[in-house]
């Protein structure tokens, strides 16, 4: 008797340890150089969701661990993949600001049976590269093509494209290129500059020769964003009549203040301004500027982190906490929930999320700041790369 009850004690602690454990997500982003306000944004969007949700699924406890990776660098984002799922033991891989970091941590996800919630990275082609691959952002393309309609409907029918030369970048081109070609307009000269690229008066010089009416850009976001514009601003792009048009990397809200007047007006493309209308965003930025300390330094990677942790929790709900990566992502294909940005889904055969696209205009709001102020949609734009 008195043994039975023993062995049922630790059967029992047995199971209540399995059961409550603690499941660590591995977050990898540039929390330090550059652009680090890029990774205090995923931190602020995983805080703001930890703050309303709490960290427990079930019985189990939700533990985030991060990893710095200041620039696109993937032989470190395997290095330091690989060093969460080994030594941290991680369930999940999460973040991944560029392109290339997140390639090569796909690489691993098989191996490792770890699922990947990307956070950023915008390249179509990173969910081919892993079955385990999810994304909670958005892809170039399905940010760019809305912008050729646009551009058609501001009577412009030349315009010259600018992009950095690489994923992002040349998804962004094709994409506009096909839309704004398909819509009767010509795209008369086609840059690809340097991911390293700062200079960016020759540039500027090209698109003013050119015969553009407009230039469409894709830089990543952060300072090569922000001195394009600038330098857009000054070097008398504006008075030649030469329109600047982008998706929204280009005027993220971080950006704005150091802008200033010079860049209101200008029109982007994107699937989340900070001065969204709607409950849900009320409560988000409410709670991300509280973790981000200062609420003007809020920018779209904070969405992507939020609704990755939601992802997450559910695919922790989805698996009972063991590590079944596979059947993580499989519950996630063809879930849809209201994002601060609006409705969303995971599209079950491509994994792509499906979202609206709106136009903003940059605006001065009511208490004299600058803001991105959203003036039409495009809704439930799939990624047209992945038709
Ligand atoms: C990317 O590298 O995929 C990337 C980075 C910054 C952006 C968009 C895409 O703003």
């Amino acid at each position: 008797m008195k043994r039975l009850v023993a062995t049922a004690l630790v059967a029992g602690l047995l199971t209540s340890s399995a059961s409550a454990a603690t499941i660590k997500i591995g977050v990898v982003g540039p929390f330090s150089g550059p652009f680090a306000l890029q990774g205090k944004n995923f931190k602020a969007g995983i805080d703001a969701y930890l703050a309303t949700n709490g960290n427990k699924v079930g019985n189990d406890t939700v533990e985030v661990v991060y990893r710095d990776l200041p620039a696109a660098d993937p032989g470190k984002s395997a290095a330091l993949s690989r060093e969460l799922v080994v030594q941290e033991k991680v369930q999940y891989l999460a973040g991944y600001y560029f392109t290339p970091d997140a390639l090569a941590a796909a690489q691993i996800l098989q191996e490792a049976n770890t699922p990947m919630v990307i956070f950023n990275a915008a390249t179509s082609a990173i969910l081919k590269a892993s079955p385990l691959a999810v994304r909670t952002s958005f892809t170039t393309p399905q940010t760019s093509a809305p912008m050729a309609n646009v551009a058609k409907q501001k009577g412009f029918d030349k315009v010259i494209t600018v992009v950095s030369d690489y994923g992002p970048g040349v998804d962004s081109e094709n994409a506009f290129k096909a839309a704004f070609t398909a819509a009767g307009g010509t795209v008369v000269e086609s840059i690809r500059m340097p991911m390293t690229t700062n200079d960016f008066s020759p540039i500027l010089q090209r698109a003013k020769n050119s015969g553009a009416q407009a230039i469409f850009a894709f830089l990543p976001s952060g300072p090569p964003t922000l001195g394009f514009v600038k330098a857009y601003n000054e070097n008398g792009l504006k008075e030649a009549k030469i329109a600047l048009l982008a998706p929204g990397d280009l005027a993220q809200e971080s950006d704005l203040p150091a802008l200033g007047g010079a860049a209101l007006g200008l029109l982007t493309t994107f699937h989340y301004a900070v001065s969204h209308d709607s409950p849900e965003n009320k409560a988000f930025v409410a709670a991300a500027g509280k973790a981000i300390g200062n609420s003007q330094e809020l920018s779209f990677p904070a969405v992507g982190a939020y609704d990755g942790m939601h992802v997450i929790y559910k695919m922790i709900q989805a698996t009972g906490g063991k590590q079944d990566a596979a059947k993580a992502v499989a519950a996630v294909q063809g879930f849809s929930w209201t994002s601060p940005r609006g409705p969303v889904s995971i599209d079950a055969n491509t994994r792509q999320l499906t979202q609206n696209i709106y136009l903003r205009e940059v605006a001065k709001a009511a208490n004299g700041s600058f803001m991105n102020k959203e003036i039409q949609t495009f809704p439930n734009q799939i990624d047209p790369a992945s038709k």
